[in-house]
């Protein structure tokens, strides 16, 4: 049996990602759920930023902005970004983040935070009442600490990583669980007459 709830925000888990814009001298932090990878070759993501915020309005006028991926070890700091404004706070003084400068736009990217994406925005669009944008990802910087071998991104071990889940139907905050398998391979056990797996 099931029951419905009309429409909810029951999609889970999610990142929770700390998006910062501006530059080396003043820049802001939001922390972001709403976010997804778009096209895998010249990698693009997209995040969702509400309108009553300081920060859509900085990202239109700055067109770059780093993606910071949020650890359990900074989920005070993470979640005091989501419920402050940049309008009358600086974020980066309050929880005391560094700022280090990013390779290839202004934005910097936050070196408390592992893996950092820098990226240009090549799309903005209103979806309803909430800005939607598109960023390129030019560059990928993550903590050597975390990386088996330096030059594969591959070797990361996320379990060090120990990113911050969003549970965004109850407003909560996970921590990850354990590997169950290998994806677009554990499928491959599984075969329907007249269909082959790729
Ligand atoms: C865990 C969490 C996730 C959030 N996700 C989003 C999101 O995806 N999009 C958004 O616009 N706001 C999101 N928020 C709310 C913003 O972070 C919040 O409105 C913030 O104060 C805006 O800051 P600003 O005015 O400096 O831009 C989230 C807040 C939290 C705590």
């Amino acid at each position: 049996m099931k029951t419905t709830f009309g429409p909810q925000r029951m999609l889970f888990p999610l990142p929770t990602v700390l998006v910062v814009t501006g530059n080396m001298t003043k820049a802001n932090i939001i922390t972001i759920a709403w976010i997804t990878m778009h096209t895998g070759k010249s990698p693009t993501l997209g995040i969702a930023v509400g309108t009553r915020g300081y920060s859509g309005e900085q990202i239109r006028a700055n067109m770059n902005f780093t993606v910071n991926i949020a650890t359990v070890d900074i989920m005070k700091e993470a979640d005091f970004c989501g419920i402050t404004s940049g309008r009358e706070v600086d974020k980066f003084k309050a929880t005391g983040f560094t700022k280090l400068p990013s390779t290839y736009i202004e934005s910097p990217i936050i070196k408390e935070c592992p893996v950092n994406l820098e990226c240009r925005l090549v799309e903005s669009n209103m979806v309803g009442p909430t800005n939607h944008f598109v960023g390129e990802i030019l560059e990928t910087h993550i903590d050597t600490d975390h990386l088996g071998d330096q030059h594969d991104p591959g070797t990361l071990d996320i379990r060090a990583v120990n990113p911050l889940i969003y549970y965004s139907g109850v407003r909560e905050y996970w921590s990850l669980g354990e590997k169950v398998g290998d994806a677009y391979e554990i499928g491959k056990g599984l075969t329907i007459s007249g269909h082959h797996s790729r």
